[in-house]
């Protein structure tokens, strides 16, 4: 299989506060794969994904690394335009309440596909209704705040689509969500991935998420990735102490299991006063002294499966 997304050694700052958001992430996409990226609030997972779709806000600048995209694999011509789309935690603030949803979507067809008139009219309807919104001709007059939570994060997977993405970057695409539209959502995705064979990049904070849709998981902390396995390995096998206790987190649904699930102690420290060496040492059941002193460097833990920490579980 073909690298679709290779990030290397990225590093983003905010230079006005002298403070690095990302500090030499490195992580790679298979084509057709699915990578979710987790972590708590705050740990980077947004900047992340603005980087890679290169939609970084004002004040905040790429300085160091790179992100290589090879759409259709390293040695054929790139598109004019990458194909990424990229859809958003809160799906109503995130369309223009002053535009029809048919006005949204057809100006994405004109910009992506070069439609016009009725041939964007026909197309936005045919979207509209493949990601699940009924009377599609009557909805495109509609505005956003017509329409519920869930029916506008359809509108904007709808518009992701009208991009033909090779990559759709999912930022929570669900946290804003009741449960049962959540399902809806992520059965959504999975159908639309199989059907268009693009690769999705999905962040969440809820482990549920990233075990039912993606391959291989990358866990962030305090703008850095302290573990990557295949997503069956991390659930089983976490080797690094935060990727441990963010599972222990977790709410079991097995009627058995009554254990409730364990906080991590404290909080996510502020990016202008992180700890020195590895960060989660303040938070680490198994710190020990040269915790504090360097950030440890990532290691082969299996197949496929890194993790940066002194003292890893499963060791
Ligand atoms: N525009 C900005 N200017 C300055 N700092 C920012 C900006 N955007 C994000 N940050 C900081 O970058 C860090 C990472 O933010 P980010 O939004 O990527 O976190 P996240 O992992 O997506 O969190 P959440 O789960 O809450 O969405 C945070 O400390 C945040 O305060
Ligand atoms: S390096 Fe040390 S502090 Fe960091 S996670 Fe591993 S054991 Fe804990
Ligand atoms: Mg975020």
């Amino acid at each position: 299989m073909s690298k679709l997304l290779t990030v290397r050694d990225l590093v983003v700052e905010v230079p006005a506060r002298n403070i690095k958001i990302l500090d030499g992430i490195s992580f790679s996409l298979e084509a057709g794969q699915t990578l979710g990226l987790v972590g708590e609030s705050g740990c980077g997972k947004s900047v992340t994904c603005c980087a890679v779709a290169n939609m970084l806000p004002r004040g905040i600048v790429r300085s160091g690394g790179s992100v290589t995209f090879e759409p259709g694999g390293p040695s054929t011509r790139k598109p004019a335009v990458p194909k990424i789309a990229m859809i958003f935690q809160d799906p109503t603030s995130s369309l223009n309440p002053v535009h029809t949803i048919g006005y949204y979507l057809e100006s994405a067809l004109y910009r992506h596909q070069g439609l016009k008139g009725r041939d964007a009219r026909m197309e936005a309807m045919r979207l509209l209704e493949r990601v699940g919104i009924d009377r599609a001709r009557s909805r495109l007059r509609a505005y956003p705040h017509q329409f519920s939570g869930g029916m506008n994060q359809r509108v904007m997977i709808a518009h992701a689509l009208a991009a033909k993405p090779q990559l759709l970057i999912a930022d929570e695409p669900t946290t804003a969500l009741d449960v049962t539209m959540q399902a809806q959502i992520l059965h959504l995705l999975e159908e639309l991935k199989a059907e268009t064979g693009m690769s999705l990049m999905i962040v969440s904070h809820d482990l549920g998420v990233i075990a039912r849709l993606a391959d291989r998981a990358a866990v962030m902390y305090c703008g850095k990735i302290v573990e990557t396995a295949s997503v069956a390995e991390l659930l089983e096998r976490p080797s690094h102490p935060y990727a441990r206790a963010l599972i222990d987190c977790m709410p079991s649904i097995d009627p058995d299991d009554l254990a409730p699930p364990v906080p991590i102690p404290g909080s996510v420290p502020l990016l202008d006063s992180l700890p020195e060496g590895c960060h989660f040492h303040p938070r680490c059941s198994r710190a020990s002294g040269e915790c504090s002193a360097r950030f440890p460097a990532p290691a082969n833990i299996g197949f496929a499966h890194e993790a940066s920490c002194y003292h890893p579980v499963a060791a």
